[in-house]
């Protein structure tokens, strides 16, 4: 049975059953921010088990594609090295929610296995939780397994609950005991059953997981019971393939069989067998469908584990004598095995080929050079023998300047019998953390003294609302990082008020200027900043008749003008991250953003430069919320709760309990601490002034908007006026006009290169006219003017043509300088060398000169002299 036949007749079993046949989710949860990949089929259902969403249908069946690279399940490390383990695989499930429970899990199970697809019964054993009664009397009384291949499994992975047959998707959420279905390969074949001390060997493998989903862990360990009692169930279906398909092996099934083919092809790898190509062949899938799931490559979160997946697929490449790129021509055969099962994968073929030869050229690039230090650093430590162990300043020097992750090094090293020292590498790693936090100017800046932060309370933020206020309290002052009792006038500090109309820098917008200002005298706000996570720091001076004093009280007034521009730049660019998801696609993350008065900043992943089109398509679009006017919604709620409102969420950013979340009309949402229009058509008018790549796979859009987009109009307009007055005409006449203007500057330019041709062999002419005779030798010496050493040479070659045994000597003058060519033919060779007559008149205006007896060139100063010395050639000539 071909694996695409599995997973129909799988689906078809369970229709038949009353379940909803629903599609694969993405590898990336769509509202679970605890995890990073899709693990297993019951992730999108998470929500369905707790209770807190309900569905048209309690039955359901789908292939779901799963991950277990990072994260509470991981296989990645055994990849490779066994005949069963995979990074990306295909998991079989059905579902009941609130509806049938163990009895009719394990009767569907059981038929399907046995009548279906006619597995032998006796090849079957079934694992249960130890205390689950009921599970056993089901097995041996209903079904009418043996007791003796019904094995008990207790809590065997060190804690209450932590077992092989308990399941539980991460360290929170949904849990409950567990049945496994496990198959016999057959006594050729090392390993014991379930539960023996060896179980781990290959004979017995699970290939069905039957889950009673009960439970809901708390991160601090309690289970309280789920609404109602489930069944999530999950079976591999690249194990069951083997079985039906009677091989041993995972990587044998069909599917594989072609993928590893053709990674042999590409890699000249003649034993199929081989290794390397079992990563290959695994690690295209994974990286293929992680980027149809908008992950890519990048130095955190879910696209570090991506690099990481690719990097040591290239890594094996390279071991099997690979030194160009290939991982990307393994997406082809992909599309072939895949596609039909899962129509995303052809539908973003050319994007994921494009991404995946990026990432294969960059580390292209290092590997090499990064293999070779590996080998060095290795023999090092054996020869150091110190414990085997490569040290984490080298493993992260490896990383760091030739990007391999640690993973991969400690993998290499596993290959070799080395070890990694982790704990080094951590420490590595954080030290540079240090320091690039050390080099950060704000924070530098922006230190809050210790004892200062014990004492106050968090900054009370009125920016939302006011731009001003009265009776702020100056709370603390810092100078030089030191806390001050006042600022006396002219000096700079860091003042922190009880409460600011003042908005700190933070997410990208930039912090408010403007003054605090008081009977004494006033505090002009040159920028604000957070200062301890929670102070607002207003950075300034001071100018009054008295000191500024701990206590005093002020009023705050924000520039208004510069806020409302940073304003509307600030909705503008949820915006535009909204419309780049549309244009572009939802892998479009946001990996940076500045928010000015001026202009706005926003980077984002995308693996190519956007075309015209794409970029007017963008602007039209946010231009066109803008004129939508619709209204800039605040919500504060809880972070699950935003999330589930649909609003985007940075992965890998800390967010607090309370979130704000922006929304703008049905356009935007996205959670922010930001200032914002109170509605879209604020913006006035939204402009993209460039767009550029600032590193591999991320793009820049700097744009304007507001009163900023029409002054940018505005000088575009004038800068058009001012080519219309030059041409004389203005719109699409001038365009017509200046293609004119250029093409007629061709014309001219050729006309005068003949020109000077002809005026070349005029010269030519009117020279050998003037020929001097000096015993049968033709001597010719002259200055002429505005000709390049070309043109010299050439006339130079038309003289000896025209004049046989001579001597020539041609001085092109220009800015000062004397160009000098001599030609030396026939006869007259036997007299004089051109490399001596250009020495001889070079020597007498400040230069030199050499080269071939017949042609030789130099220079020198254009002195008023030079027509005299040329004019002395003759006799010179006719005294050698
Ligand atoms: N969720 C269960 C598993 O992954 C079925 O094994």
């Amino acid at each position: 049975m071909k694996t695409s036949d599995i997973r129909s007749a799988f689906l078809d079993y369970f229709r038949s059953k009353g379940h909803t046949i629903v599609p694969s989710s993405s590898l990336v949860p769509a509202s679970d921010p605890t995890l990073l990949f899709t693990n297993s089929g019951m992730v999108q259902f998470k929500n369905v088990f707790l209770g807190s969403e309900k569905l048209s249908y309690v039955r359901a069946a789908d292939v779901q594609r799963c991950l277990r690279a990072g994260g509470k399940h991981n296989d990645l490390d055994a990849v490779g090295y066994t005949a069963r383990h995979h990074t990306f695989f295909e998991m079989l499930g059905n579902w009941s929610f609130g509806d049938y429970f163990k009895r009719d899990a394990i009767a569907y199970a059981w038929e399907l296995l046995t009548q279906v697809f006619k597995l032998p019964a006796d090849k079957l054993w079934v694992t249960i939780y130890h205390t689950d009664d009921e599970a056993f009397d089901i097995w041996n009384k209903q079904v009418g397994v043996p007791a003796e291949r019904i094995v008990r499994i207790g809590d065997n992975k060190g804690a209450p609950y932590a077992s092989d047959n308990f399941w539980q998707m991460a360290d929170t959420g949904p849990c409950g005991p567990c049945t496994e279905i496990f198959y016999d390969h057959g006594a050729a074949i090392a390993g014991g059953p379930p539960g023996s001390p060896d179980e781990d060997g290959d004979r017995y493998i699970e290939i069905w997981n039957l889950v009673f989903m009960q439970f809901d862990r708390a991160p601090d360990g309690t289970l309280s019971p789920l609404p109602a009692p489930c069944v999530d169930t999950g079976m591999g279906l690249e194990r069951l393939a083997a079985v039906l398909q009677h091989k041993h092996s995972n990587y044998e099934i069909d599917l594989f069989a072609h993928l590893i083919r053709v990674a042999g092809e590409l890699t000249g790898t003649k034993d199929l067998g081989n290794k390397s190509l079992r990563v290959i062949a695994d690690h295209i899938r994974a990286c293929s469908f992680l980027i149809v799931d908008g992950v890519l490559p990048s130095n955190e979160g879910r696209g570090y584990v991506l690099r990481r997946i690719i990097r040591r697929a290239l890594r094996h490449g390279w071991m099997l004598g690979v030194r160009g790129d290939f991982f990307w021509k393994m997406v082809q055969p992909l599309v072939e095995e895949m596609g039909e099962a899962y129509p995303e994968l052809p539908a973003k073929q050319a994007f994921v080929e494009d991404a995946l030869r990026t990432e294969e050229h960059r580390f292209g690039e290092t590997l090499e050079h990064g293999m070779r230090l590996f080998d060095d650093i290795a023999n090092k430590s054996r020869a150091a023998k110190s414990g085997e162990t490569i040290s984490g300043v080298d493993a992260f020097r490896l990383y760091d300047t030739y990007g391999f992750p640690v993973d991969l090094t400690a993998d290499i090293a596993r290959e070799r019998g080395l070890e990694v020292d982790m704990a080094g590498f951590e420490q590595a790693m954080n030290e540079q953390r240090a320091r690039a936090r050390a080099a950060g100017k704000f924070e530098a800046k922006g230190q809050m003294p210790a004892e200062l932060a014990s004492e106050l309370k968090p900054t009370i933020f009125l920016g939302y609302e006011a731009l001003q206020s009265e009776g702020s309290k100056v709370l603390g002052i810092v100078r030089g990082g030191k806390q001050v009792d006042q600022l006396g006038e002219g000096e700079e500090g860091l003042l922190i008020l009880d409460r600011t109309p003042f908005y700190a820098e933070s997410g990208g917008q930039v912090g408010d200027t403007g003054t605090l200002s008081n009977a004494a005298g006033r505090f002009e706000v040159a920028d604000t900043l957070k200062m301890g996570g929670v102070f607002f720091g207003h950075a300034g001076r001071w100018h009054g008749g008295r000191p500024l004093r701990t206590g005093d009280t002020v009023e705050a007034r924000v520039d208004a003008s510069r806020r409302q521009a940073i304003v509307l730049n600030h909705s503008a660019t949820h915006l535009l991250h909204a419309a780049l998801r549309q244009v572009l696609g939802t892998h479009v993350a946001q990996k940076g953003s500045l928010v000015a008065p001026e202009r706005l900043r926003f980077d984002f992943s995308h693996h190519k430069p956007m075309s015209h089109d794409e970029v007017a398509r963008v602007e039209a679009m946010v231009n066109a919320e803008v004129r939508r006017n619709a209204a800039a919604e605040v919500h504060n709620m809880g972070y699950d709760q935003a999330i589930e409102f649909g609003a985007m969420a940075l992965f890998g950013e800390k967010y607090g309990d309370e979130v704000r979340v922006l929304k703008m009309g049905d356009f935007s949402t996205e959670l922010c601490g930001g200032t914002h229009v109170g509605r879209t058509g604020d913006i006035g008018l939204f402009k993209i002034v460039s767009e550029a790549g600032v590193a591999s796979g991320v793009r820049r859009i700097e744009a304007v908007t507001g009163a900023g987009a029409l002054a940018w109009v505005v000088d575009e307009e004038r800068r058009l006026a001012e080519f219309a007055q030059l041409l004389s005409s203005s719109g699409d006449e001038a365009v017509e006009k200046l293609r004119q203007l250029f093409d007629r500057q061709k014309k001219l330019e050729r006309e005068l290169e003949s020109l000077r041709s002809k005026a070349a062999g005029s010269a030519t002419a009117d020279l050998a006219g003037a020929a001097k005779d000096v015993g049968g030798i033709k001597v010719v010496a002259a200055r002429l003017e505005g000709l390049d050493a070309k043109s010299l040479r050439d006339s130079v070659d038309q003289l000896k043509q025209q004049l046989g045994d001579c001597v020539v000597l041609l001085a092109g003058a220009a800015e000062g300088r004397v160009a000098l060519i001599a030609g030396v033919h026939g006869r007259a060779l036997e007299r004089v060398k051109a490399g001596n007559v250009v020495a001889h008149v070079a020597s007498q205006i400040d230069g030199k000169g050499g080269g071939r007896p017949d042609m030789a060139q130099g220079g020198g100063t254009d002195t008023p002299n030079l027509p005299a010395i040329l004019a002395a050639l003759p006799s010179w000539v006719a005294a050698q």
